[in-house]
């Protein structure tokens, strides 16, 4: 190729690689990576803070013993006070810290809207079609309890009872949700409770990546309405939602995340709980772990 031409062809190439260079930059604002990767903190400092322990001492006043409403709770299981909580504590281990959920989370970049209040989220949500779950629910299941609360409890999604009744855990798993709040010294009015997804999933299947993603926008604004102090996700669902992780529940429960401004403690689902009362020490362990974050004394027996 003669020197002419090759200099032509190479500024061509330099023009085209300057406009793809400069469709990736348009690409990368319109997801909004600027302000990620402006704002979010250097990867050493992230790395640094997870190896940090997140765990927040539980105060030396709380028993360690399953409380007796969460033994005996819905159905008649079979007691759990014999079995020692600080046992099955020292099988967690500091190592057990997780990386990836120390990252900012995609949520945290959702806009707060000022002002906003919970009347004016449900009046948004409307009667939602914005999913397939809209198609098989009897009732909205928006969220209840007390809309300053300084707890917050997040599940999964409604199920039969839920959709029969508009209102969250009020089955099985919702009266041992229920004895497990009182457990903590606290009523059920005192705390919020909503769900990933307000419509109840067909036949209790977990909530759907689609179904998840039009629906939690809804609690994101519930969480920055109420503004709780500590927010206590149930199950799988709600914790890897919020934390947008695949971590496990096993690895993430009993450890401590920044949320939104509220710490999140993850734990086990109460109807996890029914199937399986011996991870109930567990389980009583991160509600200890809440309770001296929010300065509850534990309900006297
Ligand atoms: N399980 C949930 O996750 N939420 C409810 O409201 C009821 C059961």
């Amino acid at each position: 190729m003669d020197p002419a031409k090759r200099a032509s062809v190479g500024a061509r190439s330099e023009t085209q690689l300057e406009e793809q260079v400069k469709d990736w930059l348009r690409y990368g604002e319109d997801l909004g990576l600027g302000p990620y990767y402006r704002d979010r903190p250097p990867l050493h400092a992230i790395a640094e803070s997870a190896a940090a322990p997140q765990t927040v001492a539980t105060s030396s006043a709380i028993p360690t013993a399953v409380p007796a409403a969460m033994t005996a709770a819905a159905a008649g299981r079979a007691p759990a006070s014999s079995i020692n909580v600080a046992a099955s504590a020292s099988q967690k281990s500091p190592a057990a810290t997780i990386l990836p959920a120390t990252a900012p989370s995609l949520f945290e970049s959702i806009e707060r809207i000022a002002g906003d209040t919970l009347p004016r989220i449900r009046e948004d949500i409307g009667d939602c079609a914005r999913c397939k779950l809209h198609k098989g629910r009897t009732k909205i299941v928006f969220g209840t309890g007390n809309p300053s609360a300084d707890l917050m409890f997040v599940g999964e999604g409604p199920g039969r009872d839920e959709d029969l009744s508009g209102e969250p855990f009020v089955g099985r798993a919702g009266k041992l949700l229920t004895d497990m709040i009182k457990a903590m010294g606290l009523q059920r009015e005192d705390v919020y409770i909503a769900n990933v997804v307000k419509c109840r999933p067909p036949e209790n299947r977990l909530p759907e990546k689609d179904e998840i993603t039009t629906c939690s926008p809804f609690l994101m604004r519930q969480i920055d309405a109420i503004k709780p102090k500590v927010i206590c996700t149930l199950g799988s669902c709600s914790a890897q939602t919020l934390l947008q992780t695949a971590q496990g529940i096993s690895k993430l429960r009993g450890e401590w995340f920044d949320f939104r401004g509220a710490k999140l403690m993850p734990t086990y689902h109460p109807a996890y709980l029914l199937r399986n009362p011996g991870a109930k020490p567990e389980v009583w362990k991160d509600l200890q772990k809440v309770m001296a974050v929010l300065g509850l004394q534990p309900k006297k027996r």
